[in-house]
């Protein structure tokens, strides 16, 4: 499956090889982002280094854990998290395609190196899992694997994972032991026509998102924080421990 890049994303992209191969160059209707773009040129980024990230992620921890397991579910949990979406989002805060005052203020002072090795210091840790609802993580189970062709709901897990554990190469996020009540907030924002951007790759959930009941939210959001990455597909329960 492949989605037209866009400038956020090529721009997180241009320096590397993939954008290269791909001979992805930001298309010249989405200049806004021009002058970011033409630093990334000038100097170019290097992969993530987890050890520089490190240092840089201790603001980061108050709200999301220092080893990114977010006490709090306002906060979402990083650790484990490909570095390749946390890099799409940071720039999505700073360019607030994805509107968080919070955030808008932690990663505007970030540049694109910031941004990578924080990531690759994340992606590095592993993430806690949580508990499922036992009430409600069969349906969400069943959402989650098969989706729902009548009403043109895909398999959460043909981007996600059957671990939950995302895909790196294409910035789909682990939602393997993800808080809740974060992802239901968040479906639910896209259900009610929030989008981060308008490229072809922030269409997605909102798409998708519209079709879910509130039932359905519920039941696939508990789904998800029970999923544990190491052990495939059986999520914890309520009902487990
Ligand atoms: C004062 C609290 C706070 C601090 C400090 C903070 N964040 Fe956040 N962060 C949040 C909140 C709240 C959200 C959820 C925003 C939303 O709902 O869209 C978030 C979301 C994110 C996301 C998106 C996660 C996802 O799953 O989509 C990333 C990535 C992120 N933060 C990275 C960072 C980094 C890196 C730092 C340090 C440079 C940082 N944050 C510091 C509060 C904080
Ligand atoms: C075609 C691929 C695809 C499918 C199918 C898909 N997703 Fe996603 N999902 C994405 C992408 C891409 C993003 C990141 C969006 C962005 O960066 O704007 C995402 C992000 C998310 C997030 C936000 C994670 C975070 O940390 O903030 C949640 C929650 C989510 N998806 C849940 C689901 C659920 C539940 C389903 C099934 C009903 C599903 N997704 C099906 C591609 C997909």
């Amino acid at each position: 499956m492949s989605f037209r890049r866009t400038v956020a994303f090529a721009a997180t992209l241009a320096f590397g090889a993939a954008a290269a191969a791909q001979g992805t160059a930001p298309a010249p209707a989405a200049t806004a982002a021009a002058p970011a773009a033409a630093e990334t040129a000038a100097a170019p980024v290097k992969p993530g280094d987890a050890a520089a990230g490190q240092g840089k992620a201790a603001v980061c921890g108050a709200c999301h854990g220092l080893d990114g397991n977010s006490a709090d579910a306002q906060y979402p949990k990083l650790a484990g998290q490909n570095e390749q979406y946390i890099v799409r989002q940071l720039n999505n805060f700073k360019s607030s395609a994805r509107q968080n005052p919070i955030m808008l203020g932690m990663a505007s002072p970030l540049s694109e190196q910031d941004m990578h090795d924080l990531g690759a210091y994340f992606a590095s840790k592993s993430p806690l899992p949580g508990v499922a609802d036992d009430k409600l993580v069969k349906a969400g189970e069943k959402l989650y694997r098969q989706g729902d062709a009548a009403r043109g709901i895909p398999a959460c897990m043909a981007c996600h994972g059957p671990d939950g554990r995302g895909n790196p190469g294409a910035a789909y996020p682990q939602l393997a032991g993800q808080w809740a009540d974060y992802v239901q907030r968040t479906l639910k924002a896209w259900h009610d026509g929030t989008a981060w951007g308008s490229d072809d790759h922030a269409q997605i959930m909102p798409t998708i998102a519209k079709r879910l009941t509130d039932a359905d939210i519920a039941a696939v959001s508990t789904y998800v924080e029970g999923l544990h990455a190491a052990e495939g597909a059986a999520p914890a329960t309520a009902a487990a421990r």
